[in-house]
């Protein structure tokens, strides 16, 4: 009977077990509904959550109250919440662990309060979590590994927030996630890997932001995003080829300031159906290239589009392809609002080159017009710089300034100097702008950064000195920057990791120096940046890690170590970094990584890059100890022909194999059965035997023949979907519903010892159990 009850009668079940005497608690201002098992307490001035909600409470609804501060352990009375709306009530802070023990919860709703920030384990322990809304909030910091404990989530929705700029892999751990709105926010800036990670992704908001260019790089690593809406961004330009993704089929640019769009900037995109690109300032209009076989509608609505000569290929493309044409001419005269669709490559004419000269000219002195009313407040501004008040942005960037520039609004929030030519920045270089959030002195060609270069700037949180020639820092480079949390120091000429430099940034979270040319590094190189979460080394000239490096490590999750000159996994180095969720060593040349390797970040490691090192062995225990946190192993583009021992990767959702030389012999049984249990794209082929090659591990018949491998079914011959195995992308046990009462039990009596241990070590125990 068990295993036939559905979620729901579980309850039933657990009502049954409640005894009769039970008597339902109600907190005194609030509405309790005991057979729904709701607890309703909306707009009644309440200071914090209250004590007394029963506990089998399902839905709790606490809209309109004045709760200020979520403290750690907010809802531990009430672990079986599904339901939680948290909508205006002044929340100012969610403290780390605020949620922890609602593991059941489904939905959370806290739009309209006031969160500035997301710490790293204010979302922990929502390990069921499908919708969170944190719209309307003043957001704008996301602190590195802030969703990575909600693995379920399908929507995340940050609109009307404040966020300026998205740091790499701010979004890593949503390994579910379908649609993601940053709508309504001040991004200016998507770094590549901002939105990397997210391989569910089908849907991505960024519409109404402050976006000039459209960010190729950061698009092309989400696979599977077929709706993108840009729509109200300040671009200006969309150039060659920059959209490319491979399964989008809708996409918006409406609303921006386009005057301009090379006719193949969308043709990587095959799958394209629907293009908007309606109320920019295009005036010509040409026809795609041929990369967009879909395309369905067009619509260059609300352009000055002039129904000319010059709008003839347009037209007899979308008639020979059966395109929808959308908008009206813009002119000339005769034409003038007749929908594109109604006039013929036939109709459409130039006159003389003397008359469309005067016409183009008439036309430009009309633009031209200085606009009849002055902007009311009227912003502070140097010479050769923009400035806009509204966005609190100001720019001189590529303006051949040989010296900062001085008389900026004290509101600037941005600043933007990159591309000129400042070759060093003397102390005091930044007076009066304490409330800049973002600094950006790219390709500055800045040799040297003088002691309290940016003393005053207390609001600083992004500092970008990329692209300089940079080879050292001054102890006191950074003095006065109490705020300051992201410091992007990539290409520039570092031959060594500039430790000293980092003693009087106490916030520093993530520190960029990828691309510079460090050697080594050197014992205790963090002993100055203790608090620091995440290292970016990639792409510099490591050969040599100290095993003591990584001392004073302790709070680091992310360390990228890729396309460097390693010749081993540092492996006593990181035992000193036991809290690395992410650890990427693609591109050096280890060949081979012996055992126990990774074993000192068995408890936190999360992902892991290992791809394209030629890696040729791998001992059978070297992934050894990574059992139940691992999520993501990355092992392509290797010379292996055996993998290691798989199974105890109990938590593995992604896998990547491809391109390794496997040979598909008895030895490989091992893998081929675990194929065969987990569920997930493994991307294993066969290299060998010869008459093997290219075929999937997984549908050659050899293995059957192995000893053991006899219960492997027999290989797919002409449809190869078994129609059973739905999509999954988590391996689950089969027997879920029995593991679900012990789960609930567990909780259940954890609650009553008062203990709250972290979820990842519940679902320890909970596998230890269901295999004993
Ligand atoms: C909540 O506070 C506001 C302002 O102090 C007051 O007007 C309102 O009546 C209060 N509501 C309740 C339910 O106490
Ligand atoms: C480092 O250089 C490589 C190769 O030029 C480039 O692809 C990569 O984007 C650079 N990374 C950074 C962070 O500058």
């Amino acid at each position: 009977m068990c295993s036939q009850l559905c979620p729901d009668a579980l309850w039933v079940l657990m009502l049954l077990c409640i005894p009769a005497a039970h008597a339902a608690k109600c907190p005194q201002q609030c509405v309790c509904d005991q057979i729904q098992l709701t607890v309703t307490c909306v707009n009644k001035n309440l200071t914090q959550v209250p004590l007394t909600v029963d506990e089998i409470t399902v839905k709790l609804d606490l809209r309109g109250n004045d709760i200020q501060e979520l403290p750690t352990g907010a809802f531990k009375h009430t672990p079986y919440l599904k339901h939680l709306s948290l909508q205006r009530c002044n929340i100012r802070r969610v403290k780390e662990g605020a949620f922890r023990g609602l593991g059941r919860l489904v939905f959370l709703n806290l739009a309209n309060n006031n969160i500035d920030i997301l710490y790293q384990e204010s979302l922990d322990g929502l390990s069921s979590l499908k919708q969170l809304m944190i719209d309307r909030n003043r957001v704008e910091e996301i602190q590195p590994g802030a969703f990575s404990q909600l693995g379920f989530l399908n929507l995340l929705s940050l609109t009307h927030n404040q966020l300026v700029y998205i740091p790499n892999m701010a979004f890593q751990g949503l390994q579910n996630i379908k649609w993601l709105r940053l709508s309504h926010n001040s991004l200016n800036y998507l770094d590549t890997e901002a939105l990397a990670g997210l391989f569910t992704l089908t849907r991505l908001s960024l519409d109404h932001n402050e976006l000039q260019f459209f960010p190729s790089e950061t698009m092309t690593r989400l696979p599977e995003v077929t709706r993108l809406d840009l729509s109200y961004n300040p671009m200006t330009y969309v150039g060659e080829d920059v959209v490319s993704m491979a399964k989008l089929t809708h996409l918006f640019m409406d609303h921006m300031s386009l005057q301009d769009m090379d006719n193949t900037a969308v043709s990587k995109c095959p799958n394209l159906i629907h293009l908007d690109i309606s109320y920019n300032q295009l005036r010509v209009v040409q026809p795609l290239s041929e990369g967009n076989p879909k395309l369905a509608r067009l619509n260059p609505a609300g352009n000055p589009v002039y129904c000319n000569c010059y709008l003839r290929p347009l037209r007899e493309w979308s008639i020979r392809n059966k395109l929808k044409l959308l908008g009206t001419c813009g002119g000339p005269a005769h034409l003038s609002g007749e929908n594109l669709e109604a006039v013929y490559p036939s109709d459409l004419h130039c006159q003389s080159q003397e008359a469309m000269l005067k016409a183009e000219f008439e036309e430009a002195t009309r633009v031209t017009t200085p606009p009849t009313q002055e902007p009311a407040n009227k912003v502070k501004c140097p010479a050769n710089c923009v400035c806009e008040a509204e966005t609190h942005h100001s720019s001189c960037e590529n303006r051949a300034h040989t010296k900062v520039s001085r008389g900026f609004s004290p509101n600037t929030r941005l600043l933007d100097l990159r591309g000129n030519h400042f070759h060093y920045i003397p102390s005091n270089s930044f007076p009066g702008v304490a409330q800049v959030v973002s600094l950006h002195l790219q390709r500055c060609k800045i040799v040297e950064v003088e002691g309290g270069a940016f003393s005053g700037m207390k609001g600083l949180i992004y500092l970008y000195l990329s692209e300089n020639d940079l080879s050292s820092l001054s102890p006191d480079a950074f003095k006065g920057l109490p705020q300051l949390t992201y410091l992007h120091l990539e290409k520039n000429r570092f031959t060594g990791f500039p430790k000293g430099a980092f003693k009087l940034v106490p916030s520093l979270l993530a520190l960029h120096l990828e691309n510079n040319s460090i050697p080594k590094l050197e014992p205790d190189m963090l002993s100055e940046a203790e608090g620091l979460r995440a290292l970016y080394l990639t792409g510099n000239a490591i050969e040599h890690v100290s095993p003591r490096a990584l001392d004073h490590a302790g709070d680091l999750d992310t360390l990228h170590l890729g396309g460097n000159k390693l010749k081993e996994v540092p492996t006593e180095a990181l035992s000193k970094a036991g809290n690395l969720r992410d650890l990427r060593l693609s591109g050096n040349s280890i060949r081979w990584v012996g055992p126990n390797a990774f074993r000192p970040l068995e408890r936190s490691l999360k992902e892991l890059y290992l791809d394209n090192m030629g890696l040729e062995t791998m001992s059978q225990n070297s992934l050894a100890g990574l059992g139940a946190a691992l999520r993501s192993l990355f092992l392509e583009g290797n010379q292996l022909e055996e993998v290691p021992n798989l199974q105890p990767l109990t938590s593995l959702e992604v896998i990547n194999l491809a391109d390794n030389p496997l040979m598909c012999d008895c030895p490989l049984l091992p893998l081929r059965m675990w194929i065969e249990k987990v569920n997930l794209k493994v991307r294993a082929t066969c290299a060998n035997p010869p008459e093997l090659r290219g075929r999937r591990v997984k549908d050659v018949h050899v293995f059957r023949a192995c000893p053991g491998g006899e219960s492997l079914p027999s290989p797919p011959t002409v449809t190869p979907k078994p129609a059973k195995a739905p999509k999954a992308t988590k391996p689950k046990p089969m027997h879920l519903n029995g593991i679900r009462q012990v789960k609930m039990l567990k909780v259940k009596s954890k609650l009553r010892k008062g203990s709250n241990t972290k979820p990842a070590a519940a679902k320890k125990t909970r596998e230890r159990r269901s295999t004993a």
